[in-house]
């Protein structure tokens, strides 16, 4: 709590907006950013409170402006639960946006196709998730300044930007999926065997993100929006093993459409 404060202490000296919508930029989206007008960019290192940022090369930042019409506040690169954080440290900018003001949040990520029916390119929205690790944020002492010790996870996606996106992504033309996200923590790839225990639990996607910044948005009352992209299949789908490149190659592929969609839907939000 401390530190929530605190960053959020030093945030407010430094911007004049007051951000509407938050997004987190995953794999290929981060430079969505790029395209926030009258930016003001300030590096998580210099946020005092915030975790330490262990990827070298890692560009960690929040960006403010306009996009699309609104007041935002992006997160270009997350924290990930494998890279070591406390699970507390990796919601904690989630946390400290919505004591800045957003009351919506766009969750963006890089996933493995469970679904056969799934190609690597498809950008699908999280209709709901399966947190399939014994990790939650909300563990420990519960605020009840921040939401409630027993939260409600029935509807953790917003219907109606669903449904937003689902247009938008038509009026695109886009193949949009929509479907369940299962979260593993990683750092490993899962294995074959995984990927089937998935698809029988009714997962459609799989990665290593996301579930934990939506939990913490709707422990404070926050609309979320989520979608992934298919960067690959989940491993024993196809004869080839998986890699990181495959990923950060598909991801760029269609960073173009990924970011339209998410500029036309933001627009609606
Ligand atoms: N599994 C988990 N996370 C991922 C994958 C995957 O296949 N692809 C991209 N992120």
């Amino acid at each position: 709590m401390n530190k929530i404060v605190q960053s959020n202490d030093f945030i407010k000296t430094k911007i004049d907006i007051k951000p509407e919508i938050g997004l987190i930029l995953g794999s290929g989206l981060g430079d969505l950013a790029d395209r926030i007008e009258n930016p003001i960019k300030i590096k998580y290192e210099d946020i005092p409170g915030f975790p330490i940022s262990t990827v070298e090369g890692h560009e960690g930042q929040l960006v403010f402006g306009k996009l699309s019409g609104k007041n935002v506040v992006a997160m270009q690169g997350r924290f990930h639960f494998y890279e070591g954080y406390d699970i507390k440290e990796v919601v904690l900018p989630v946390r400290v946006l919505i004591r800045l003001g957003i009351k919506s949040l766009i969750v963006t990520n890089a996933a493995g196709g469970v679904d056969k029916n799934f190609k690597p390119g498809d950008l699908m929205i999280i209709k709901d998730h399966i947190n399939y690790t014994s990790q939650n944020p909300l563990i420990g002492k519960n605020y009840e300044e921040l939401g409630p010790r027993f939260l409600d996870m029935s509807n953790p996606y917003d219907r109606k930007y669903i449904e937003i996106a689902k247009e938008e992504g038509g009026k695109l033309n886009l193949n949009i999926r929509e479907g369940n996200y299962i979260w593993f923590t990683g750092p490993t790839y899962e294995t074959a065997a995984e990927v089937k225990l998935s698809r029988i639990l009714g997962a459609n996607a799989v990665g290593m993100s996301t579930v934990p910044e939506v939990i913490v948005a709707n422990h404070e009352n926050v609309r979320v929006l989520g979608i992934s992209c298919i960067t690959n299949m989940a491993a024993g789908i196809l004869d080839k093993p998986l890699n990181h490149e495959e990923v950060v190659e598909t991801s760029q592929k269609v960073k173009k459409e990924f970011q339209q969609l998410v500029l036309n839907t933001l627009n609606r939000m």
